[in-house]
C-alpha cells in the first residue's frame, strides 16, 4: 500500500494524504502542511499550489475516474 495517496475531489482540488516533499519551481521546500493538503487543479487559486476555494466561484468542473478494471 502506498504511503501517499492523491485523490481528486469532485470538481475540486487534489487531496494529498501522507508524507510528501512539496517543492516550488526553484526546488525550495514548502513549509510542512497538514496531514492532508489540497492542491489546486482548477488554475484559479490565489495561493497556488494550494486550493483556496476559488474552484467553487468559477464553476470548475472535472470528474476524474480511473478506468474500470
Ligand atoms: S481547485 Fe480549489 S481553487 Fe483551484
Amino acid at each position: 500500500m502506498a504511503d501517499v495517496t492523491i485523490t481528486p475531489s469532485s470538481n475540486g482540488p487534489l487531496l494529498v494524504k501522507g508524507p510528501v516533499d512539496l517543492r516550488d519551481i526553484n526546488g525550495r521546500p514548502w513549509p510542512p502542511q497538514d496531514s492532508t493538503m489540497a492542491l489546486c487543479r482548477c488554475g484559479g487559486s490565489g495561493r497556488k499550489p494550494f486550493c483556496d476555494g476559488t474552484h467553487l466561484k468559477i464553476g470548475f468542473h472535472a470528474e476524474t475516474k480511473a478506468p474500470a478494471t
